[in-house]
């Protein structure tokens, strides 16, 4: 029988040990019935092949499913094996990655995939998971669950919110304390005999019923022993402590074309978002320039190739969304009679800008250049 530390039964509401060990195995047992009917049918769920998993689990650290499927279709039939993938140029990777976002997840891959080429097989063996590049204590769980079908508990944001919710949990989930508590009680939770059919019941059932908002608790399986619906909390947990700071950046691009229709692209460095994308020229800047502002540094500095340019407005304050920055971009079209040999950056013809890996906000100023 599985007995609950005694720390946890106190924040938990349930003084009962008795009550709260057979609330263990019907907890389990609930969401894996509710699975069986519920449960969404993914493409990585009819493999155990690890390398595949891990790819998904890759793709969806930071993405929608709807949005991730297409990419791990393709990522899959392009790189079907580590070896593959290993073999692949930088460049050919996060070409098929673009418009994912979070770009470093693709370089990680990358590295995780040539590590696991090196080491010629998968090993199912938690410490070689846990020590790939871009694998946190969440992916190895997945991986080593639905892979190997080893007893680690996944504890992503829909688990937090259901173990938080079903078990009362008022502890912020994001402090040490809370995170150990939460810790303890997914180990706690975990179905031993079928981790992979028990992981992949609670986070969808985090993600399809027991929603950030507007939860089905009206259908819930679970809503007979659920702590935060019999003290109407659900909407207030789980609790978190501080909200992240969001700092807003301003970009303005210069789409610089030559009448011949060639464009100048640049490569991002590191230590910052998007490294190693290509982007047209920019000036990040405290605030917006005003067009005036855009137009005089322009023009000074194309001073001594003294030349006729044209510069245009064509989108102004387009939003893009990162974790903690939100990026406010304005568009510049600059025409130019023929390429600066002396411009930094590389020339290239428009009609093969689709062979760069460009972040997303581009794309999404390209499309308004029409
Ligand atoms: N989110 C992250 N990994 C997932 C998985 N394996 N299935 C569904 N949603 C997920």
């Amino acid at each position: 029988m599985i007995l609950l530390k005694k720390s946890l039964l106190l924040t938990c509401f349930v003084p009962e040990k008795h009550y709260f060990c057979n609330m263990i195995s019907s907890f389990s047992a609930q969401l894996e019935q509710w699975y069986h009917q519920f449960g969404r049918d993914l493409p990585w769920r009819g493999t155990s092949d690890p390398y595949l998993i891990m790819l998904s689990e890759f793709i969806l650290q930071q993405t929608q499913i709807c949005q991730g499927m297409d990419y791990y279709l393709r990522f899959a039939k392009r790189f079907p094996t580590a070896e593959s993938l290993a073999k692949a140029s930088e460049e050919e990777v996060m070409r098929l990655w673009q418009g994912l976002g979070y770009y470093s997840r693709a370089r990680h891959l990358h590295a995780a995939a040539k590590q696991i080429a090196e080491a010629g097989t998968f090993r199912r063996d938690y410490s070689f998971v846990r020590a790939l590049p871009g694998v946190g204590d969440y992916t190895a769980a997945a991986i080593m669950s639905f892979a190997f079908g080893e007893a680690y508990a996944v504890l992503d944001g829909n688990v937090q919110r259901v173990l938080a919710r079903h078990f009362g949990i008022t502890e912020p989930v994001d402090t040490t304390q809370g995170k150990k508590l939460l810790r303890a009680l997914a180990d706690e939770m975990l179905d031993r005999q079928h981790p992979a059919l028990y992981n992949q019941a609670i986070m969808d059932f985090g993600a399809c019923w027991c929603k950030p908002s507007a939860p089905l608790c009206d259908t819930c399986p679970l809503a007979g022993t659920c702590q935060a619906l019999s003290m109407h909390i659900v909407d207030k947990l789980p609790v978190k402590s501080k909200r992240t700071a969001v700092r807003d950046r301003y970009l303005t691009y210069i789409y610089t074309r030559t009448q011949d229709g060639r464009t100048l692209l640049r490569r991002r460095g590191g230590g910052d978002i998007w490294q190693g994308l290509f982007e047209f020229p920019v000036i990040e800047s405290a605030d917006k320039l005003t067009s005036q502002q855009v137009d005089e540094f322009i023009h000074s500095s194309l001073v001594k190739a003294n030349i006729k340019v044209k510069v245009e407005l064509v989108a102004s304050d387009v939003r893009h969304q990162l974790t903690h920055q939100r990026l406010h971009a304005d568009f510049y079209l600059l025409t130019l009679p023929h390429a600066l040999e002396d411009a930094k950056g590389i020339w290239v013809e428009e009609t093969d800008l689709d062979r760069y890996a460009l972040p997303r906000l581009l794309e999404k100023l390209l499309e308004k250049k029409g």
